[in-house]
C-alpha cells in the first residue's frame, strides 16, 4: 500500500551541491515552491568519491552548513543514498522529490529516480543555464594558472552538435572564449525577475533602513561562496544584531584586487548566492573599493567589518605587480589593502577590528583554492568528462531556453 499522505507538502531534493553556486540555489528556490517545506539530502563524501573518483571540494559537513544558511531550506540530511526510492520519501514524509532536467545516472548506468518517476512522485524543473560545478572548476583552474589543456574541448561532440559559427569562434579564440560564455555551458542570462525571486523576503528599502538604526556593512568579492564566508557573516550578525548589508564588488574591481582570471563568477551570480542566505538583509551591487562617506550616509551604516582576511587568495606573482598596492608578501598586501579600503570608516571610529572567528572556524579562499591545487589531476579528469555532458545537454534544442 502507498503510505504517502496526499496532503503532505514536504518536498525532497538531493545532490552533491559542491562549490555551491547560484544554479544550486535556484534549484532549491524552485523545489521549495513545489511545497511548504524543503528537505535537502546531501550525498556523502564517500558516495561522491565512488561515483566520480574524487572527493568533493567542500566536505559533507561544510555542504550541510551552507545549506542550513539558505533561506529556502527547512531540513538537511547528510548522506542520503544516490538512488532515491519510495521508502526514503515515505520515511522523510515527503510527497515528491525534485530534480533539474539534466540527466543523471548511478554508477551502474541506472536512473536514480526510477521509482519516484514511475509513481508520479518526481517533479522535474528546468536546470539553470550558465553555471555548474564543472564550469566553476574550469574557471578556477584558469584563475589559479593551472593547465586545462586543449583537450577539455570535446571537439567531436561540438562538430556534431553546434553551428559552424560557433566552431569558427572556438578555433579562433580557444579556451578563454569558451569559458567566458560564448558557448552555452557558461553563459548566465540573469533577468530582473530572477533577481526579484531571489530577493524574496528582503524588506523594502523604507522598511529596513528607516525602521532600523543599527546597520552593519561588509564588502567583498564573495567569489566562490564557502563556509568561511557564511560563518563570518553569521557571526557579524550575531555580534551587531540589526541589519546586515553586503556590498559586492563588480567584476573589474574584483579583478583589480585578485588578478587575471578573477572573478570566477560574474557579479550577478555572486549577488544571487548572497541573496539566498538568510543572514543577508540587503545587497548593494558594484560598491566602490574604497568606502566613501556618501555610501555610509546613504545607508545609515554604523558598523563596518572587513572580510579581507577570508578573501585572501592572491597568486604570488600578482602580489608584486599589482597596480593597486605594491607589496612584498600576502600579509603585507592584505594589510595595505585594508588601510586603503577602510580609511574613512576607520577615521569615523566605526570600523570593527577585533577577530570575528576563532582559528578553528576560519576557512579562507586560500584554503579552498589549496584543496583544488592538491587534487588538480582528479578534478581535471572530472572537468573533461562532465564538460562533454554539459555541451550535449545545452546543444539539445529543448534545453536551450532560458530558465526563469
Ligand atoms: N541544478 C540546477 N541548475 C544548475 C546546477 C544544478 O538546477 N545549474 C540542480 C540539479 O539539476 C540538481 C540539483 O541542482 O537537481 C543538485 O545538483 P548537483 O547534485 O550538485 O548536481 P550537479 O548537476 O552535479 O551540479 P553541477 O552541474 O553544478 O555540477
Amino acid at each position: 500500500m502507498d503510505t504517502k499522505d496526499s496532503n503532505n507538502s514536504r518536498v525532497f531534493i538531493d545532490g552533491v551541491f559542491d562549490l555551491m553556486h547560484a544554479g544550486h540555489f535556484n534549484a532549491l528556490r524552485k523545489a521549495k515552491k513545489l511545497g511548504n517545506e524543503l528537505v535537502v539530502g546531501i550525498n556523502s563524501d564517500l558516495d561522491c568519491y565512488k561515483l566520480k573518483g574524487c572527493y568533493p571540494i567542500y566536505n559533507q559537513n561544510e555542504r550541510g552548513e551552507l545549506m542550513k544558511g539558505c533561506k529556502w531550506v527547512d531540513e538537511i540530511i547528510i548522506g542520503t543514498p544516490y538512488k532515491v526510492e519510495k521508502n526514503l520519501l515515505d520515511k522523510l514524509n515527503c510527497e515528491f522529490v525534485a530534480h533539474g532536467d539534466d540527466l543523471v545516472l548511478c554508477s551502474d548506468g541506472t536512473d536514480p529516480y526510477n521509482e519516484p518517476r514511475i509513481l508520479g512522485r518526481l517533479k522535474v524543473f528546468q536546470r539553470t543555464e550558465g553555471v555548474s560545478t564543472t564550469s566553476v572548476m574550469a574557471r578556477i583552474f584558469r584563475a589559479l594558472g593551472l593547465e586545462l589543456g586543449d583537450d577539455i574541448l570535446p571537439v567531436n561532440k561540438l562538430d556534431r552538435s553546434v553551428s559552424f559559427s560557433m566552431r569558427e569562434g572556438l578555433s579562433n579564440s580557444g579556451i578563454n572564449k569558451f569559458l567566458d560564455g560564448d558557448y552555452s555551458p557558461c553563459q548566465s542570462l540573469i533577468s530582473v525577475s530572477r533577481v526579484i525571486s531571489f530577493a524574496s523576503g528582503i524588506s523594502s528599502t523604507k522598511q529596513i533602513y528607516s525602521l532600523n538604526s543599527n546597520v552593519t556593512y561588509v564588502d567583498g568579492s564573495f567569489d566562490i561562496f564557502h563556509i568561511g564566508h557564511l560563518r563570518f557573516l553569521e557571526r557579524v550578525k550575531k555580534i551587531f544584531g540589526g541589519i546586515l548589508i553586503i556590498g559586492v564588488y563588480d567584476d573589474a574591481t574584483t579583478q583589480l584586487i585578485y588578478g587575471d582570471g578573477f572573478p570566477i563568477l560574474k557579479m550577478m551570480e555572486r549577488a544571487l548566492t548572497l541573496l539566498s542566505m538568510s543572514v543577508v538583509d540587503d545587497v548593494i551591487f558594484g560598491v566602490p573599493i574604497k568606502i566613501t562617506n556618501k555610501l555610509l550616509e546613504t545607508y545609515k551604516i554604523n558598523h563596518v567589518v572587513s572580510c579581507k582576511a577570508i578573501e585572501n587568495y592572491i597568486r604570488p606573482e600578482y602580489i608584486k605587480k599589482n597596480i593597486l598596492i605594491n607589496s612584498e608578501s600576502l600579509g603585507d598586501y592584505i594589510f595595505k589593502l585594508e588601510e586603503f579600503c577602510y580609511e574613512v570608516p576607520r577615521r569615523m571610529g566605526i570600523l570593527y577590528n577585533a577577530p570575528i572567528l576563532r582559528d578553528d572556524e576560519i576557512c579562507t579562499n586560500h584554503d579552498i583554492f589549496s584543496r583544488i591545487i592538491d587534487k588538480k589531476d582528479y578534478i581535471l579528469d572530472i572537468i573533461k568528462k562532465r564538460w562533454a555532458k554539459e555541451i550535449n545537454f545545452y546543444s539539445d534544442e529543448k534545453n536551450s531556453k532560458l530558465s526563469i
